[in-house]
């Protein structure tokens, strides 16, 4: 196997007057790119790189000055990867980007095929509408809108909203999977329950006992920071950081335990003060936000992007970074692209091909059936 690999490039006049002839008939020789289509070890082309977010504030505020909500659809600063250019990439294989929405503004109701993750990054009180269900967003929480579900966003608070949106779009782009869609009147979801009811039912160890699996993706859309800062420093206090990994913990879909978005995983990971973690090599493409627990004095967004080895929780974080010299503690967040599961067309079988009203008919009526106290 290891000979197959070699390419086998030159060959004089001939080899190039035959190569010539199999183009024009829609052939290439494999042997001149075995070697670079079967690798080894993993091939990135996406570099390690920091942002500051404390740099982009005043930008994204600056874009809020100069184009409306309602101009721009999603008034967002993408994070693209250097080594990408043009590519709406941070790594191969997924999309971030930080969203600004100011004081009275909405995000219309849509869905499309690309799941999506946001980390809150600065504000209070916004809400995520998630197939009429909204979730009011507090500093750090994950929010999810997985794919084939109808989303909005409205800002009812008194100052702007800013969040990392991470969506797997380059992977749904290489498999030209990509369906949208929005609401005639371009306007927000009807309202069909009450905020919080996504986390009674699937987010306290409990699941309705009832449930039909009609609605695509994790039912559970929130990951509120009160809750997950707790857990991670109940595991400080019990145990030694791991060597790796500090103390980190995966978010999980609590219909099986797995990954909270069919393409994408999520961690929230904390990192004592003083403490380095021993490099590792992993082929997972990571954005990383970091965030203060005690009291934030900036942030940072880092993407290594790159399978390569580096050295603590936040690689390429250097010791410049104000808030590492600052803060007593670290929690970081990580969604990590998983190879291992993928079904944007499963998303689109079950949740496209349906209207809103049939969307939200079916949800209410699986809401009358498992809560007959509020039909
Ligand atoms: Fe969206």
């Amino acid at each position: 196997m290891s000979t197959m690999l070699t390419a086998q490039s030159g060959g004089g006049e001939g080899r190039a007057e035959f190569y010539s002839r199999l183009r024009l008939r829609g052939l290439a020789p494999l042997w001149e790119v075995l070697s670079s289509l079967v690798t080894p070890v993993p091939r990135t082309p996406a570099q390690a790189v920091k942002w500051s977010f404390s740099a982009i504030r005043p930008l994204l505020m600056e874009a809020g000055d100069l184009i409306t909500a309602a101009e721009a659809e999603r008034r967002v600063l993408i994070l693209e990867n250097p080594a990408l250019p043009g590519e709406s990439r941070i790594t191969s294989t997924l999309y971030a980007g930080l969203q600004l929405i100011l004081p009275g503004e909405i995000a219309p109701a849509h869905r499309h095929t690309q799941n999506a993750l946001r980390f809150i990054m600065d504000g209070e009180g916004a809400f995520t509408a998630l197939d009429g269900e909204r979730t009011y967003m507090h500093k750090y929480d994950l929010i999810l809108t997985p794919g084939g579900r109808w989303h909005d966003h409205g800002n009812e608070s008194d100052g702007p909203m800013i969040w990392l949106d991470g969506l797997d779009i380059p992977l749904v782009r290489v498999l030209d999977a990509s369906f949208a869609e929005h609401r005639d009147d371009r306007g927000a979801c009807p309202t069909t329950r009450p905020p919080g009811d996504a986390t009674w039912r699937w987010g306290r160890n409990l699941r309705p006992s009832r449930h039909a699996d009609s609605t695509p993706g994790n039912p559970l859309f929130s990951y509120p920071f009160a809750d997950w800062r707790t857990t991670l420093q109940t595991l400080r206090a019990s145990e030694d950081p791991h060597p790796h990994d500090a103390y980190l913990m995966e978010f999980a879909n609590p219909l099986d335990g797995g990954p909270v978005l069919t393409t994408i995983s999520a961690f929230a990971r904390l990192t004592p003060a003083g403490f380095a973690t021993r490099p590792m090599r992993s082929a997972v493409g990571s954005p990383l936000t970091a965030a203060g627990v005690l009291g934030v004095y900036g942030t940072t967004t880092v993407c290594t992007g790159r399978p390569n080895t580096s050295r603590g929780s936040t690689p390429g974080n250097a010791a410049s970074s104000p808030w590492r010299r600052d803060q007593g503690a670290l929690l970081g967040h990580c969604p990590c692209a998983l190879p291992r599961v993928l079904r944007p067309h499963e998303s689109w079988r079950r949740g496209f091909g349906k209207s809103y009203a049939e969307c939200c008919a079916g949800r209410d009526a699986l809401a009358r059936e498992l809560t007959p106290s509020t039909a």
